[in-house]
Protein backbone atom coordinates (compact mmCIF):
# COMPACT_ATOMS: atom_id res chain seq x y z
CA UNK A 1 0.00 0.00 0.00
CA UNK A 2 1.49 3.67 -0.92
CA UNK A 3 1.90 6.41 2.50
CA UNK A 4 -1.31 7.55 1.69
CA UNK A 5 -3.31 4.53 1.71
CA UNK A 6 -1.50 2.60 4.89
CA UNK A 7 -1.57 6.97 6.80
CA UNK A 8 -5.38 6.87 6.04
CA UNK A 9 -6.22 3.45 6.96
CA UNK A 10 -4.08 3.95 9.97
CA UNK A 11 -6.40 6.94 11.18
CA UNK A 12 -9.65 5.05 9.97
CA UNK A 13 -8.88 2.08 12.90
CA UNK A 14 -7.26 4.92 15.51
CA UNK A 15 -7.68 4.19 18.72
CA UNK A 16 -4.66 6.22 20.45
CA UNK A 17 -7.25 8.56 22.71
CA UNK A 18 -10.26 8.72 23.83
CA UNK A 19 -12.03 10.67 20.80
CA UNK A 20 -12.50 7.45 18.68
CA UNK A 21 -15.33 6.28 21.14
CA UNK A 22 -17.47 9.45 20.56
CA UNK A 23 -16.33 9.80 16.89
CA UNK A 24 -18.73 8.50 14.17
CA UNK A 25 -15.91 8.98 11.27
CA UNK A 26 -12.53 10.32 11.71
CA UNK A 27 -11.97 13.40 9.59
CA UNK A 28 -8.46 12.65 8.24
CA UNK A 29 -7.92 15.60 5.53
CA UNK A 30 -8.75 16.62 1.89
CA UNK A 31 -7.22 17.80 -0.46
CA UNK A 32 -4.88 18.18 -2.80
CA UNK A 33 -1.78 15.53 -2.12
CA UNK A 34 0.98 17.91 -4.14
CA UNK A 35 -0.51 21.27 -2.60
CA UNK A 36 1.29 24.56 -1.92
CA UNK A 37 -1.33 25.70 0.50
CA UNK A 38 -2.24 23.86 3.63
CA UNK A 39 -4.73 24.89 6.22
CA UNK A 40 -4.62 23.30 9.84
CA UNK A 41 -7.64 23.87 11.36
CA UNK A 42 -8.64 22.59 15.31
CA UNK A 43 -10.88 19.30 15.60
CA UNK A 44 -13.77 18.19 13.43
CA UNK A 45 -17.44 19.04 14.24
CA UNK A 46 -20.63 17.85 13.69
CA UNK A 47 -20.69 17.80 10.09
CA UNK A 48 -17.40 16.79 9.50
CA UNK A 49 -18.39 14.07 12.14
CA UNK A 50 -21.23 12.31 10.01
CA UNK A 51 -19.66 12.42 6.66
CA UNK A 52 -15.84 12.50 7.60
CA UNK A 53 -14.83 15.59 5.33
CA UNK A 54 -13.23 18.67 7.20
CA UNK A 55 -14.37 22.10 6.94
CA UNK A 56 -17.74 21.53 5.44
CA UNK A 57 -20.59 23.35 7.88
CA UNK A 58 -20.62 26.92 8.60
CA UNK A 59 -16.86 27.56 9.46
CA UNK A 60 -15.98 25.86 6.40
CA UNK A 61 -18.10 27.54 3.89
CA UNK A 62 -16.30 30.45 5.35
CA UNK A 63 -12.92 29.25 4.88
CA UNK A 64 -13.76 28.07 0.94
CA UNK A 65 -15.11 32.03 0.31
CA UNK A 66 -11.85 33.22 2.20
CA UNK A 67 -9.87 31.51 0.13
CA UNK A 68 -12.00 32.40 -3.11
CA UNK A 69 -11.47 36.24 -2.20
CA UNK A 70 -7.86 35.89 -2.72
CA UNK A 71 -8.24 33.46 -5.75
CA UNK A 72 -6.91 30.26 -4.21
CA UNK A 73 -9.40 27.40 -5.20
CA UNK A 74 -9.95 25.28 -2.03
CA UNK A 75 -9.28 22.30 -4.55
CA UNK A 76 -6.04 23.44 -4.93
CA UNK A 77 -4.79 23.01 -1.19
CA UNK A 78 -4.72 20.09 1.50
CA UNK A 79 -6.84 20.66 4.50
CA UNK A 80 -6.85 18.99 7.74
CA UNK A 81 -7.22 19.67 11.56
CA UNK A 82 -4.71 18.64 14.79
CA UNK A 83 -7.00 15.84 16.06
CA UNK A 84 -8.77 13.94 13.34
CA UNK A 85 -11.88 12.90 15.51
CA UNK A 86 -14.61 15.07 16.77
CA UNK A 87 -14.35 15.85 20.47
CA UNK A 88 -17.56 15.00 22.36
CA UNK A 89 -19.94 18.77 22.21
CA UNK A 90 -17.10 20.71 20.60
CA UNK A 91 -15.18 20.76 23.47
CA UNK A 92 -11.36 21.64 22.35
CA UNK A 93 -9.56 19.10 22.30
CA UNK A 94 -6.83 18.32 25.72
CA UNK A 95 -2.77 18.06 25.37
CA UNK A 96 -3.30 14.58 25.52
CA UNK A 97 -5.17 13.50 22.49
CA UNK A 98 -3.28 16.70 20.11
CA UNK A 99 0.04 14.57 21.53
CA UNK A 100 -1.78 11.28 20.23
CA UNK A 101 -2.70 12.31 16.72
CA UNK A 102 0.30 14.67 16.23
CA UNK A 103 2.30 11.85 14.66
CA UNK A 104 -0.18 11.77 12.25
CA UNK A 105 -0.42 15.81 10.92
CA UNK A 106 3.36 15.44 11.21
CA UNK A 107 3.06 12.67 7.73
CA UNK A 108 1.31 14.75 6.02
CA UNK A 109 3.26 17.69 6.37
CA UNK A 110 5.90 15.51 5.44
CA UNK A 111 4.13 14.07 2.49
CA UNK A 112 2.61 17.20 0.88
CA UNK A 113 5.58 18.93 1.45
CA UNK A 114 3.50 22.83 1.44
CA UNK A 115 5.02 25.78 0.68
CA UNK A 116 2.92 27.63 2.90
CA UNK A 117 0.96 26.58 6.16
CA UNK A 118 -1.68 28.68 7.56
CA UNK A 119 -3.14 27.49 10.89
CA UNK A 120 -6.64 28.64 11.94
CA UNK A 121 -7.30 29.29 15.45
CA UNK A 122 -4.93 29.03 18.86
CA UNK A 123 -4.92 25.70 19.77
CA UNK A 124 -3.47 24.74 16.22
CA UNK A 125 -1.35 27.83 15.74
CA UNK A 126 0.48 26.90 18.97
CA UNK A 127 0.73 23.30 18.41
CA UNK A 128 2.99 24.05 15.08
CA UNK A 129 4.60 26.59 16.43
CA UNK A 130 5.64 24.46 19.32
CA UNK A 131 6.24 21.70 16.38
CA UNK A 132 8.62 24.09 15.11
CA UNK A 133 10.90 24.88 18.27
CA UNK A 134 8.80 28.36 18.63
CA UNK A 135 7.01 30.04 21.65
CA UNK A 136 3.40 30.71 20.91
CA UNK A 137 2.06 33.74 22.71
CA UNK A 138 -1.19 35.10 21.64
CA UNK A 139 -2.96 35.18 18.04
CA UNK A 140 -3.34 39.02 19.13
CA UNK A 141 0.42 39.20 19.26
CA UNK A 142 1.14 36.90 16.46
CA UNK A 143 -1.67 36.64 13.61
CA UNK A 144 -0.62 37.39 9.80
CA UNK A 145 3.07 36.98 10.51
CA UNK A 146 4.92 34.81 8.14
CA UNK A 147 7.92 32.76 9.74
CA UNK A 148 10.22 30.68 8.24
CA UNK A 149 10.39 27.46 10.13
CA UNK A 150 11.22 23.75 9.07
CA UNK A 151 9.21 20.80 10.41
CA UNK A 152 10.16 17.11 10.04
CA UNK A 153 12.91 18.59 7.57
CA UNK A 154 10.43 20.43 5.49
CA UNK A 155 11.17 23.76 4.95
CA UNK A 156 8.23 26.02 4.87
CA UNK A 157 6.42 29.15 6.28
CA UNK A 158 3.50 29.22 8.62
CA UNK A 159 1.37 31.90 9.45
CA UNK A 160 -0.97 32.11 12.00
CA UNK A 161 -4.77 33.63 11.54
CA UNK A 162 -7.76 33.50 13.57
CA UNK A 163 -10.41 30.66 13.45
CA UNK A 164 -13.20 31.09 10.87
CA UNK A 165 -15.49 29.89 13.65
CA UNK A 166 -14.53 33.19 15.41
CA UNK A 167 -15.75 35.23 12.40
CA UNK A 168 -18.87 34.22 11.28
CA UNK A 169 -20.41 36.52 12.88
CA UNK A 170 -17.57 39.35 13.04
CA UNK A 171 -17.08 41.36 9.64
CA UNK A 172 -13.92 43.19 11.54
CA UNK A 173 -12.34 39.68 12.09
CA UNK A 174 -13.14 38.52 8.63
CA UNK A 175 -11.57 41.58 7.20
CA UNK A 176 -8.68 40.06 9.57
CA UNK A 177 -8.54 36.53 8.39
CA UNK A 178 -8.43 37.70 4.73
CA UNK A 179 -5.85 40.04 5.21
CA UNK A 180 -3.69 37.48 6.80
CA UNK A 181 -4.75 35.07 4.00
CA UNK A 182 -3.46 37.72 1.47
CA UNK A 183 -0.41 38.66 3.35
CA UNK A 184 0.93 34.54 3.06
CA UNK A 185 0.17 33.98 -0.35
CA UNK A 186 2.04 37.44 -1.25
CA UNK A 187 5.16 36.10 0.94
CA UNK A 188 4.70 32.71 -1.05
CA UNK A 189 4.62 34.01 -4.69
CA UNK A 190 7.20 36.78 -3.65
CA UNK A 191 9.59 34.27 -2.34
CA UNK A 192 8.58 32.00 -5.90
CA UNK A 193 9.83 34.64 -8.13
CA UNK A 194 12.82 35.66 -5.70
CA UNK A 195 14.14 31.87 -6.37
CA UNK A 196 13.54 32.27 -10.37
CA UNK A 197 15.48 35.35 -10.28
CA UNK A 198 18.45 33.38 -8.40
CA UNK A 199 18.22 30.43 -10.84
CA UNK A 200 18.23 32.65 -13.91
CA UNK A 201 21.14 34.70 -12.74
CA UNK A 202 23.37 31.33 -12.83
CA UNK A 203 22.37 30.40 -16.43
N1 LIG B 1 -13.64 23.56 12.65
C1 LIG B 1 -12.42 23.01 12.56
O1 LIG B 1 -11.48 23.42 13.21
N2 LIG B 1 -12.25 22.02 11.70
C2 LIG B 1 -13.22 21.55 10.93
O2 LIG B 1 -12.97 20.63 10.17
C3 LIG B 1 -14.49 22.15 11.06
C4 LIG B 1 -14.68 23.15 11.92
FE1 LIG C 1 -6.60 8.57 16.85
FE2 LIG C 1 -6.38 11.18 16.45
FE3 LIG C 1 -8.79 10.05 16.48
FE4 LIG C 1 -7.42 10.28 18.74
S1 LIG C 1 -8.21 11.98 17.50
S2 LIG C 1 -8.50 8.45 18.05
S3 LIG C 1 -5.30 9.99 18.02
S4 LIG C 1 -7.17 9.67 14.98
Amino acid sequence: MCEWGELLSEISACTKCVLHRSRRNPVPGEGSRSAQVMFIGEAPGAREDETGRPFIGAAGQLLTQLMESIKLQRDSTYITNVVKCRPPSNRDPSDDEIAACLPYLIKQIMLVKPQLIVTLGRHSSRTIYELAGLKWVSMAKQHGKPIEVSIASIRTTVIATYHPASALYNPNLRKLIEDDFRNAIARVISREKESKRTLLDYL
